[in-house]
């Protein structure tokens, strides 16, 4: 086992600690890189993989699907197996997955120093699982890099200590900066499904709020409808596993003729399905993030974001079909301003500088 343990678990995770690991390889900085398979389908997980030319996976937990309490506890359990064989030095986490909070919460049990990714989040909503690991994450974590100076600010606010907080700018541009233009050379997703740039929408929606009630589902499929129609162009739906089995559960019609559902797509085609759409509705964290990045027209299809920096064009609209249309007739008319508040593309060199100097140190 080396000194600085990562653990990772699902694909946005994957995505925002690419640019941390190329960084460390750059340094020759030796790590150890750890999946708990909480994604392990193909298309989720190894896609994103292979794009993102990541080095080889030293130890899958093999977690899989369950209920939060499981899926955390399975987490925590191999994390605590594995570490007491071969302890690190550092552990380092990202986000707020059932993940980051198993394996922040097994590190710091075993007083293992957390480091945690993109801290300092917040939307506010305890209904949200997210809302809760991110809190308990920063909670025990001994550094936290925050993407901003408001996630900083909010840090502050709850008690943490000045010293343990790091601002560098959230990793999700290193990786875009970083693959953007790979993804134009590379990407054939427009062709594939016969997309012209600015003349369909994209939509992700895989969030429990939206998808786990039959009610909801059928109020998003409805506002997704009634959008296609306002806009005059067709929306394509790369689909999370968690929405498709969700549909077939209570046969829920999607109309193709507004919507057209594709299976999920790896990172570079997701880059180019975003930057060539007419708007972009989501209701992911990364994907405000990345729209926002690409100056895309967004409207968020929660009630929450943990996003501010994103607000000055990003319409928080819930699934309320009223505010979607509004939203996108304020984008016609010229609103919507985007700067690059989430950060300068070095986030992770800042990151491996503060982990250089904990390895030099030997801390513990
Ligand atoms: C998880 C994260 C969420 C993140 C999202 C990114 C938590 C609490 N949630 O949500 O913050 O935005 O990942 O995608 O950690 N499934 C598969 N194949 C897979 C993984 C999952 O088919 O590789 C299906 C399973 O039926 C599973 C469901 O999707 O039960 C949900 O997966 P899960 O990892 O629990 O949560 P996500 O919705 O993916």
């Amino acid at each position: 086992m080396k000194n600085i343990a990562i653990v990772i678990g699902t694909r946005p995770e994957l995505i925002k600690m690419a640019p941390v690991m190329h960084e460390l390889m750059k340094r020759k900085i030796p790590f150890s890189f750890i999946h708990s398979n909480q994604h392990y389908s193909k298309e989720l997980d190894g896609n994103i993989i292979r794009n993102l030319d990541l080095p080889s996976i030293d130890e899958h937990l093999d977690v899989g699907s369950g209920l939060h309490g499981a899926q955390t506890g399975k987490i925590m359990e191999s994390i605590e197996r594995l570490w007491t064989k071969h302890t690190p030095h550092i552990a380092i986490v990202h986000g707020d997955t059932n993940t980051t909070l198993g394996a922040a919460l097994a590190a710091a049990k075993m007083h293992i120093p957390v480091c945690h990714v993109e801290a300092g989040l917040r939307s506010f909503d305890n209904a949200m699982p997210e809302e809760i690991n991110r809190i308990l994450t920063d909670r025990i974590s001994d550094v936290l890099f925050t993407p901003t100076e408001t996630s900083k600010e909010y840090l502050l606010k709850e008690g943490v200590d000045p010293e343990k907080i790091v601002v560098t700018g959230n990793t999700v541009v290193d990786a875009l900066l970083q693959h953007i233009e790979i993804a134009r050379k590379k990407s054939a997703v427009l062709r594939t499904y016969t997309l012209e740039k600015n003349h369909y929408a994209c939509v992700t929606m895989h969030r429990p709020e939206n998808v786990d009630s039959k009610k909801q589902l059928e109020k998003g499929i409805e506002l997704l409808v009634v959008l296609s129609k306002e806009l005059g162009y067709r929306l394509v739906f790369p689909i999370h596993p968690r929405t498709q089995q969700a549909l077939e559960k209570w046969q829920i019609h999607v109309p193709a003729q507004y919507i057209t559902v594709i299976p999920p797509v790896d990172y570079l085609d997701t880059l180019i399905l975003l930057e060539n759409a007419v708007l972009v509705i989501t209701d992911s964290g990364g994907i405000q993030e990345e729209a926002y990045m690409l100056k895309r027209p967004l409207i968020t299809i929660r009630t929450s974001t943990e996003r501010p920096e994103t607000l000055s064009a990003n319409v928080i609209v819930g699934l309320d079909k009223k505010k979607a249309i509004a939203a996108w007739r304020a984008y016609k008319k010229g609103w919507g301003k985007w700067g690059n508040e989430l950060g300068d593309g070095h986030a992770a060199e800042k990151i491996v500088d503060v982990l250089e100097r904990m390895v030099k140190k030997g801390k513990r």
